[in-house]
């Protein structure tokens, strides 16, 4: 299997990196593929926890290539505060690659995402204000400045000052925060000159990598629901987190992706504004934020919780391919008296036999739900599907029931082990 995915199939968070750093024992390169630092992902090895945005989560381990590909928006004071950090911890990053396509967001994208927040007063998005759609907007304008413009010293220069003038009439107009033009063209200078040894061709390296046996991870950030087309829009991201994107966003065709492996949590979370059918929003939505440590790892912010959705899974098995499911936080629900699980939706009385495509009727829909009596046990020590309680069984056989592709990992804890693989 030369080329694997790994997509969130909820609205993030779902634990993608503890699973790619599960998977990239057994990949030579793990590539991130669309989104920028607007992930927060999380690995947990022993008393270690790393937060990662921008490096691959596969970077732990000294066998695998991190590769930065060109779908993503890079921000370049972010990477390197990151590369210092891994570095000041024992992590080394000297084989971090980044795509010489990939776009770069600078200060003034930054300054746009909080702008254009404020002007939508009460229809906020709840962006993570990293500038990540103002620079997928300028890449989509054709005026982005992509990494391997760094390249060339004097045209970079050049380019970030004519980017920075044009950025802040367009600030002032918004009512932006304009940025200071001479100091984000010596800082990026700067960014830049440490950015060459890592700066790559990665479409023509992952292929030759390919082509002598080696094996390929593309690591999801974000999530289906959120993906610019498929998701809740207009409270998604700006990219395509879903596995299409994932050809895009590497340089990989389609055809050789055979395995794409779905992140999905025993229950649901949210972060920022937008329609929730399953949301919980009394005592036990508390407990699952309590016990889950449901808070942004980016931002800080609680994640508003929900029961797990099965309506949501089906529809995201339609829009990635999915080949199976990695079922992720199920311990979480540990001392809960009963798991509900939504397996339909009503609208207007009427039973929905699919994913509305429409924030409106999504709005609208009222959860049908399956009840599983809680199991009232810890998770944590199992290590096969045997030792799983029935109820905890009873919510994996529900979900395979549901959305027709199997769950191959079942997460019984944040650390690597913490898993049952079946
Ligand atoms: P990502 O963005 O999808 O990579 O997920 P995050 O890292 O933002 O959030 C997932 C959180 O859940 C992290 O704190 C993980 O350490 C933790 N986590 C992942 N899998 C499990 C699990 O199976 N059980 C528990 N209790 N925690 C988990
Ligand atoms: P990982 O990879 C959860 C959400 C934001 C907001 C919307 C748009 O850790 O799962 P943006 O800054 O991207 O323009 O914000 O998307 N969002 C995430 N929510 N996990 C993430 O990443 C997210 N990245 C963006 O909260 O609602
Ligand atoms: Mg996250």
């Amino acid at each position: 299997m030369p080329v694997a995915v790994v997509v969130g199939t909820q609205w993030g968070d779902e634990g993608k990196a503890k699973v790619i750093d599960l998977l990239a024992a057994e990949h030579d390169y793990v590539v991130r593929y669309q989104g920028g630092h607007n992930a927060g992902h999380t690995v947990v090895v022993g008393d270690q926890r790393y937060a990662l945005q921008l490096v691959p989560s596969g970077v732990l381990y000294e066998h695998v290539t991190p590769v930065i590909g060109n779908g993503v928006v890079v921000d370049l004071p972010t990477l390197f505060k990151e590369i210092d950090e891994l570095e000041g911890r024992g992590v080394s990053c000297s084989r971090l690659r980044v795509s010489s396509l990939a776009q770069l967001i600078f200060p003034w994208h930054q300054s746009m995402d909080a702008a254009l927040e404020n002007l939508r007063g009460d229809t906020k998005i709840g962006t993570t204000l990293k500038g990540i759609g103002p620079a997928y907007a300028d890449k989509t304008l054709r005026v982005g400045i992509r990494a391997g413009e760094v390249r060339n010293a004097e045209s970079f220069a050049r380019r970030i000052r004519e980017r920075a003038i044009e950025a802040n009439q367009q600030l002032v107009a918004v009512g932006g925060e304009v940025v200071d033009v001479d100091a984000v063209v010596d800082r990026f200078a700067a960014l830049g000159r440490r950015l060459l040894p890592h700066l790559c061709d990665t479409v023509n390296l992952l292929h030759d990598a390919l082509d002598t046996g080696k094996r390929v991870l593309l690591e999801g950030a974000q999530a289906t629901f959120l993906d610019v087309d498929h998701g809740t829009y207009p409270y998604v991201t700006s990219s395509n987190p879903t596995a299409g994107g994932a050809s895009t966003g590497s340089g990989l065709g389609p055809r050789l992706i055979d395995r794409v492996i779905g992140i999905a949590k025993a229950y649901t979370t949210r972060v920022g504004a937008g329609p929730f059918p399953t949301e919980l929003m009394g005592e036990l939505g508390d407990a699952i934020v309590d016990i889950g440590h449901e808070y942004g790892t980016v931002t800080g912010r609680r994640r508003r919780p929900g029961w797990l959705d099965l309506v949501m899974l089906r529809h995201a098995v339609r829009l990635n391919s999915l080949s199976e499911i990695a079922l992720t936080k199920l311990d979480v629900l540990d001392t809960f008296d009963t798991v509900k699980v939504c397996t339909a939706y009503r609208v207007g009385g009427r039973l929905l036999s699919g994913y509305p495509d429409d924030v409106t009727t999504l709005g609208e829909a009222t959860p049908e739900y399956e009840e599983i009596p809680g199991w009232k046990t810890e998770l944590r020590k199992c290590r096969n599907y045997d030792q799983l309680p029935e109820g905890a069984r009873r919510v994996v056989e529900l979900v395979e029931q549901h959305i027709g592709v199997p769950v191959t990992i079942i997460g019984v804890g944040p650390e690597r082990d913490d898993c049952v693989v079946r």
